[in-house]
């Protein structure tokens, strides 16, 4: 008998109420609404506010309602991931704070870091597992909440992000629908254009570290976004031309939301319109690993059993990856 397949049967989300708007972020930083609509594409982005509160919430949350979603309790759960690169803590993951505050109890969870290809690396991860049958129910979670690492003096990285969280339920699939190919890459040697330099095992917290501000992004963003286009559009086409895929035959075509002049880029080399391109980050900015889980969301009415739908990121590492999936419902 063939390996089951893995496919997506719900889908869940959640944002901040918090609303950071371009003009507020003309107060904070010398920049302008201008600049940043017509650079990035972002008019607005959601963050998480209230002391104590960290990524874990807002994944939590995404996965309560998926539950509700799918009449599912947390003892139908096999295994729970969670993709961010902004964990409440070193350890424990994320993915085991979330299990805690839904109650999901006794089952495998992790943390997967692949900083905005990380939905992309945990969903591959999870089809992993379904398709090998030791998991028949995987929840994939992609949250970050960006502010907390973010500089809100630095005008080229602040005006970009934004917090949120979104999960998906994979589950067995026989009918021929659900993730058909992955492909994942990376190269370390991106790591000087897009890193967070202090708080890891090289350079743990000081009182200096703090003082040269080591514990926010860092991002040459003029080297990422060549990168990302080069990245996106190859790995995407490589996808393409291995399942014997043309533009026309994709329904959907769902890329990490990090500046809507990279995506329209990729998407007009690759020939897609823009009634195939899920698009928004207008009001969430670049939630990170939560980009692709939260077009999902957005878009989960429209789309339709059998649609043919790529999904795309690129992000610190550098890693990219992409999936060729049938949506299932
Ligand atoms: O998701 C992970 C992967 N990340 C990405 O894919 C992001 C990739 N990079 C980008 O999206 C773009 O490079 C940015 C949006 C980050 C920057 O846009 P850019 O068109 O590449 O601008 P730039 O960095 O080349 O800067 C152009 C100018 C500079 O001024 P000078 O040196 O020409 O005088 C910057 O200082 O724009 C200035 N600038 C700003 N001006 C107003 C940078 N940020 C701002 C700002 N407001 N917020």
């Amino acid at each position: 008998m063939a390996n089951p397949q893995a496919a997506i049967t719900a889908i869940a989300g959640y944002v901040p109420d918090y609303v950071l708007s371009n003009k507020e972020l003309e107060r904070m930083v010398d920049t302008s609404d201008e600049w940043i609509q017509s650079r990035t594409g972002i008019k607005e982005r959601r963050i998480l506010k209230g002391a104590g509160k960290g990524t874990s919430d807002m994944g939590a949350i995404a996965v309560q309602q998926l539950l509700d979603k799918a009449s599912l309790q947390t003892k139908d759960i096999d295994l729970l991931i969670c993709a961010t690169v902004t964990p409440d803590h070193p350890f424990p993951s994320t993915a085991n704070i979330i299990c805690d505050k839904v109650g999901i109890r006794n089952i495998g969870s992790f943390d997967v870091s692949a900083a905005c290809s990380g939905f992309i690396y945990a969903l591959t991860v999870a089809c992993q597992f379904i398709q090998a049958g030791t998991a028949k129910r995987v929840i994939v979670v992609g949250a970050d909440k960006m502010s907390s690492i973010i500089n809100y003096n630095d005008r080229s990285t602040c005006v970009l992000f934004g917090d949120g969280a979104g999960a998906v339920l994979l589950e067995a699939s026989n009918n021929g629908l659900g993730i058909v190919d992955s492909i994942l890459k990376s190269d370390g040697a991106g790591k000087q254009y897009l890193h967070q330099k202090a708080g890891g095992s090289v350079q743990p917290a000081t009182v200096a570290s703090v003082e040269a501000e080591e514990h926010f992004v860092y991002q040459d963003g003029r080297n990422v976004f060549k990168f990302a286009v080069k990245g996106m559009e190859e790995i995407t086409k490589e996808i393409m031309d291995k399942n014997q895929l043309t533009t026309e035959q994709i329904n959907w075509f769902v890329p990490h939301q990090a500046n809507t002049r990279i995506i329209t880029m990729v998407a007009k080399r690759l020939g897609f319109s823009a009634e195939q391109l899920m698009l928004n980050i207008q009001k969430y900015g670049n939630t990170t690993a939560a980009t692709i889980p939260l077009c999902l969301w957005q878009w989960e009415n429209q789309l339709k059993k059998e649609d043919k739908l790529i999904l795309t990121a690129f992000g610190g590492g550098f890693t990219w990856g992409a999936i060729y999936l049938k949506w299932a419902y």
